[in-house]
């Protein structure tokens, strides 16, 4: 997974000190694993926030060093010191607890990321920043797929949150001359995301449900499509983001083919071995008012500037993602 330096500046992992913010969460833990695994040295600063997708057993068996807070606190200063690579992944994911909850969102998604911003300045100017920002920042999308000039209209407080901290590490790069860029993530899925909780997308919500061999429930017809990326393919983009070309960037990151809900969660049923059928039901109030429709991702900036493009397609990522939580069951019940 590590490329050599000289292939557009991406970064070389082995050897490197790398900082991944959110470490303990989803896409944070699969990261620090990737990494470990190629030779950096990893320190992770999460704040484990209740609700959210981060759990110590995440990070199970690999010897790194956490710092549990959030990354505006004072002492992440101390573990940003001679950091190479940054990963910023820390963040609050939930729509929906954003809307009921805007100034927490505010806070995690923006706020902490201005306090840490601050320090990487200040203590680590030289250090490569890769933030996770996310396709949510667009809202609902007349003409798609959606390039990154579709102008950002986002629907709730989240993908207003998440497009400020993203603007914010623009800003930092371009006016402060930190090495920033930043990617907007589509739904992903695969190893390690939390399944027992309602709140963070419907991915995890349907290989939950395809697992304990219940129904998988619908919002409405499904038919309304998404590009979802495996967790791999989110690594691989961090990583190629990491290039020189990319500083001061903005990159959809999306699978090149998307799907139906209804035919995502049969595909989850079937890698579950679950013969129940898909239930379509009514959209709850709180969901319908920050529905986007349907969403697909133009990730061709990314492609052509740093040769990134999804590799995994959802049928052979879903069977992959179904036999990891089979062998880990905890992830059924833990909470
Ligand atoms: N999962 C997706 O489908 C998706 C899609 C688009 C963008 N993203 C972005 O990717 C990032 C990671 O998402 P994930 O799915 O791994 O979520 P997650 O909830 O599994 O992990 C996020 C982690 O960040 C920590 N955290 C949140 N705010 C923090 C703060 N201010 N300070 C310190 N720790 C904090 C949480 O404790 C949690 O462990 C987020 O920024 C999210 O907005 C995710």
């Amino acid at each position: 997974m590590s490329k050599p330096g000289g292939n557009g500046g991406v970064r070389t992992v082995a050897g490197a000190t790398c900082v991944v913010t959110g470490g303990l969460g989803f896409i944070g833990a699969n990261l620090v694993h990737a990494l470990h695994r190629d030779g950096a040295t990893v320190r992770v600063i999460d704040a484990l926030v209740p609700t959210h997708g981060g759990n110590r057993r995440n990070l199970e068996g690999i010897d790194v060093d956490v710092l549990e807070a959030r990354i505006g606190d004072p002492a992440v200063a101390d573990v940003l010191a001679g950091a190479d690579l940054i990963f910023n992944l820390a963040g609050q994911v939930s729509h929906t607890a954003s809307m009921t909850d805007p100034l927490l969102d505010l806070d995690l998604n923006a706020v902490d990321h201005t306090r840490f911003l601050e320090m990487v300045r200040t203590v680590s100017p030289g250090a490569r920043v890769v933030h996770a920002s996310t396709r949510q920042v667009y809202g609902r999308v007349d003409r798609l797929p959606a390039d990154e000039l579709t102008a950002a209209s986002p629907v709730d407080v989240n993908g207003v949150a998440k497009l400020a901290g993203e603007q914010m590490h623009m800003v930092y790069a371009r006016a402060h001359g930190l090495a920033a860029t930043s990617l907007r993530l589509s739904n992903v899925y695969g190893p390690r995301q939390r399944l027992t909780s309602d709140e963070l997308g419907f991915l995890p919500v349907f290989v939950r449900r395809a697992l304990l061999g219940e129904t998988i429930r619908i919002f409405g017809d499904g038919r309304q499509e998404r590009d979802c990326l495996h967790v791999d393919d989110v690594i691989g983009a961090l990583l190629a983001a990491t290039a020189d070309r990319a500083v001061a960037r903005v990159y959809n990151v999306g699978n090149r083919n998307g799907h139906p809900l209804s035919t995502i969660a049969r595909l989850i049923l079937e890698a579950a071995g679950n013969d129940r059928p898909v239930e379509f039901v009514p959209w709850p109030d709180d969901h319908q008012r920050i529905d986007i429709g349907s969403f697909k991702t133009d990730s061709s900036r990314i492609a052509d500037e740093l040769g990134w493009t999804s590799s995994i397609e959802i049928d052979a990522g879903i069977k992959q993602t179904i036999g990891f939580y089979q062998e880990s069951s905890w992830y059924l019940s833990s909470t």
